[in-house]
This record gives C-alpha cells, structure tokens and sequence, in this order.
C-alpha cells in the first residue's frame, strides 16, 4: 500500500525498510495522547476559522468515537501504518473521507510527536510521584517503629558507630524525598507546548499556540519553533531523574541482601518478595531487590542510550530522534515495575532487632565514645583516640568487650577513667546523646521524620 506521504515518490518502500522505519510497535503506547492532542488541535483550528464549526465538530466526534474504540478493544492497531500518528490519521480518513485529511493542517509528525511525548511524561511523572511517596510512607512507617532500634552503623563495610535503624531508613527518605525534587522541577520543563512549532519553522496560517496549549494543560510554550522539534532534553532530565532514583533503590536493595543473608540476619523479607532454590531446600534467595539492583543498569542504558544518540545530531528533527520513545518507555516501565515491588517489600519485612543488637555488641563500636569521655576529662582528642584504640586491642586480647573490661586495667591505661566510664559508653547512651541536628538519637529520628512528613504534605498542595 502506497504510504499517505506518497507524492514526490510512489511511497513503495521496500518492506524490510517499512518495518525499520516503522514505530508503531511501541508508540502505540501514546494513542490516547496522541488523540487528545489531535482534539485540541482541531478545536484551535476551528476557533480560528482555518475550519468551519461543523468540521471542527465532525474531526472532534470522530477522533473520541477512535479513541472509545480502542479503549474497548473494538478497533485493533493497523502495523502497516508507520507510527501512531499516522493510524489516527488514516483511520479518521477511513470513517470521515477527506475531512480526516484537515485535521493535519498547520502542524507536523514532528511537533506533534513531541507533543504527544510531553503529554506521556507528564501522566508518567506523576504516577512515579504518587509512587514515591508510597515507598516514602513506608520507609517512614518502619523508621517509627525503629526509632531506638540500634545496629551497628558501617563504614567502609567495617562496624563503625551504633545508630538507630530509623536513622538508617531515614537516609534513604532523604534521597527519595530529593528524587521526588527532581521530578517535580523536571515536570515543569516537560510541561511546555511544542504544537503549532509545526514542521520547524512555524506556519503561515493564523493559528492560537496558546489556546491549544491551555486546552492540553500545559502552562508554557515552546518558545522557539526549531528548539520546540528538536529538543528531547526533558526525556535527558527525567531519564536522569530515573537513574538516580534507581541508584537508591539499588543501594538499598543491596543492603536489603546483605542484611538478609545468614551472616547478618537483620531482616527478613516477607515470603511474598523471596523465592526458592530448585535444588538447595534451605533457601531463600531475595530475588526481587536483586532484580531491582539489576535493572537498575537498564535505567542508566536508556539513558546513556539518548544521550549518544542526540549528541551529534543536527536541527532540527532527524530520525535518529524516534529511538527516544524506546528508552524513555523502558525506563517508565521498569522504575514503575520496581517501586510497585519495593514498597511491599519495605513494608512487610520483619526487622529482627535482637540480631542487630547483638551485632552492635560485638565491634567496638562505642569506642569513639570511650575518646570523647576522656576528651571530656581534659585529654586531647588525639592523645584518648590512642588509647582507646589500645584498649580495644587489650580487648581483643582478653576476648572481651569495653562494656566489661574492669575499672583496674582501665586504670592502668588512663588514671582519668572511673566507675561513670560505664554508662557513659552504654550502646544506648551512645545512641541518645547523638541530639545534633540529623544526628541517630531517637529524638533526631523523630524530628527527622517531622521533616519528611511536612515535605510529603507540602508537595501535596503544591502540585
Ligand atoms: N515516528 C516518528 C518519531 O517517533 C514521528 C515523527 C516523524 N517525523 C518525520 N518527519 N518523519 O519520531
């Protein structure tokens, strides 16, 4: 079949050319974006007189009457067509004859596929804001509970100071509270109307961007017409804001596999979000946050993937511009796939704080404590740093820890230690007396918490 831009050549492509060229396939996923645009399009378009009123309603009835058909599965994609937009089309043609053909006066394929991706992204930036802040709700939830819950706090992998499990959830709320920043500061870059850029340079008809731009929401324009079909940059922004928010979830997932192996035991994932081994009965393997750690590397692909991809290319639109849809649409898929699965995870996992207790016993952690409570006597930092580090190695020796090294060997360390040593290095006191602002005591988690919580709500009304 000869394609609908046949003209200047008989339009026969060869069919293994048709479909390479072809998008279809995957751009069918914005019919519905597609459609409305083409709604508000011939709304302006009538407004303005470039169609009379009883066109502009016939195109209007017949696109909804599309769009109801598809939704109810009682109209199927046509694959020979070259991309969604030419389906519409075509379809319009079929049902209305050679009114359909109006529809696409005054605008291009090629500001109306961006049209159409800037209206997929914005949907798609708030349903993972909603997202996000389920995950948020969650994480702040288990931070309630283990607001005094100690473990070990890790450096370097190494046990390093105890802190509070809330404290460790809430790093986490911190980060997704600043991917939550990013998608909202990206939403409005998203949010700005390329339709009426046409072709690249504008059209001669006298058409309203404006008028078409509120009808669709948006609250900005493209301002000029060659950047308005050329830039994907807000595709670059929210891929970005995609992979860093991966970046955390695979961070945290990989600490949700570390503290669930036997060596840790601090967590145990729900049975729901684990799985089996065919062969060794005594598993359970965390198969989903390590697949939320896997495809974290899909994300920063599909990233990579557009960057290189625009990178040479000149204005205004090349082909090269339709791998874009691929990568965004891949990236939606898979962060909206694995927040769905991390937020139950979150939530159902037990916390076993007797396991993390014990190991909080274990590493010496208290020792920077045991130097601030000779600072306190009136020694230099550095001078009790040193001897601290010699009592954990006396320690070490005696196979026991600070807690119940007696006062005597002590002693013969420093003549400044005394019976007020012991709770002064208690893990728990340890703990509490961290009140600096975002610090691990239970009232800092608290006030931590109260942050989150009052940034939740303000997002709220803002948006
Ligand atoms: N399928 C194309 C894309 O996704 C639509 C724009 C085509 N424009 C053109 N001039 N060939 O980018």
């Amino acid at each position: 079949m000869a394609k609908m831009w046949a003209g200047r050549t008989a339009g026969l492509t060869d069919k293994l050319a048709d479909d390479f060229n072809s998008s279809i396939r995957f751009d069918c996923k914005m019919y519905k974006q597609d459609i409305t645009g083409s709604m508000a399009h011939a709304a302006m378009l009538g407004a303005k007189g470039i169609l009379t009123e009883e066109e502009t309603q016939t195109l209007i009835d017949g696109l909804s009457q599309i769009l109801a058909d598809l939704e109810k599965g009682a109209l199927a994609f046509d694959w020979q067509c070259e991309d969604i937009h030419m389906f519409v089309e075509q379809e319009l043609t079929n049902r209305l004859g050679a009114l359909g053909k109006k529809l696409h006066t005054a605008r291009s394929r090629n500001d109306q596929v961006a049209l159409d991706l800037r209206m997929y992204l914005r949907e798609e930036t708030d349903r993972l804001t909603a997202e996000v802040k389920g995950l948020l709700e969650v994480l702040l939830e288990q931070a309630e509970t283990h607001r005094a819950t100690i473990l070990p706090g890790y450096t370097h992998l190494q046990r390093a100071q105890p802190v509070t499990f809330g404290h460790h959830l809430l790093a986490y709320a911190m980060m997704l509270l600043r991917d939550l920043d990013r998608l909202q500061d990206g939403r409005k870059r998203i949010n700005c109307s390329p339709i009426g850029c046409c072709a690249l340079a504008g059209t001669t008809y006298d058409t309203d961007r404006w008028m078409e731009a509120e009808r669709l929401g948006f609250t900005d324009l493209c301002r000029n017409s060659i950047d308005g079909v050329s830039d994907r940059d807000f595709c670059v922004e929210f891929l970005n804001t995609c992979a860093i928010l991966m970046m955390h979830l695979s961070r945290f997932s990989e600490e949700l596999i570390l503290w669930s192996s036997w060596e840790f035991r601090f967590v145990e994932l729900s049975d729901a979000y684990t799985t089996g081994s065919s062969i060794m009965p005594q598993k359970k393997n965390p198969d989903m946050a390590e697949l939320i750690r896997g495809k974290t590397g899909r994300v920063y692909g599909d990233l990579m993937a557009l960057l290189t991809t625009l990178k040479g290319l000149p204005l205004a639109y090349n082909k090269d511009m339709q791998e874009d849809k691929e990568s965004v649409f891949d990236a939606v898929e898979t962060v909206h796939q694995c927040l769905q699965v991390m937020t139950p995870m979150v939530e159902t996992m037990q916390v076993r704080a007797d396991r993390m207790k014990l190991a909080a016993q274990e590493g010496f952690i208290n020792a920077t404590d045991l130097a601030d409570y000779l600072v306190k006597k009136g020694l230099p930092f550095r001078s009790a740093y040193k001897i601290s580090g010699e009592l954990v190695a006396e320690c070490m020796k005696r196979s026991c820890v600070l807690e119940t090294l007696p006062l005597e060997v002590y002693r013969s360390f420093s003549p400044l230690f005394d019976e007020d040593l012991y709770p002064e290095i208690a893990l728990e006191t340890c703990v509490e007396k961290r009140i600096s602002e975002g610090g691990t005591s239970a009232s800092s988690v608290d006030a931590q918490i109260s942050y989150v919580r009052e940034k939740l709500g303000k997002e709220e009304t803002s948006s």
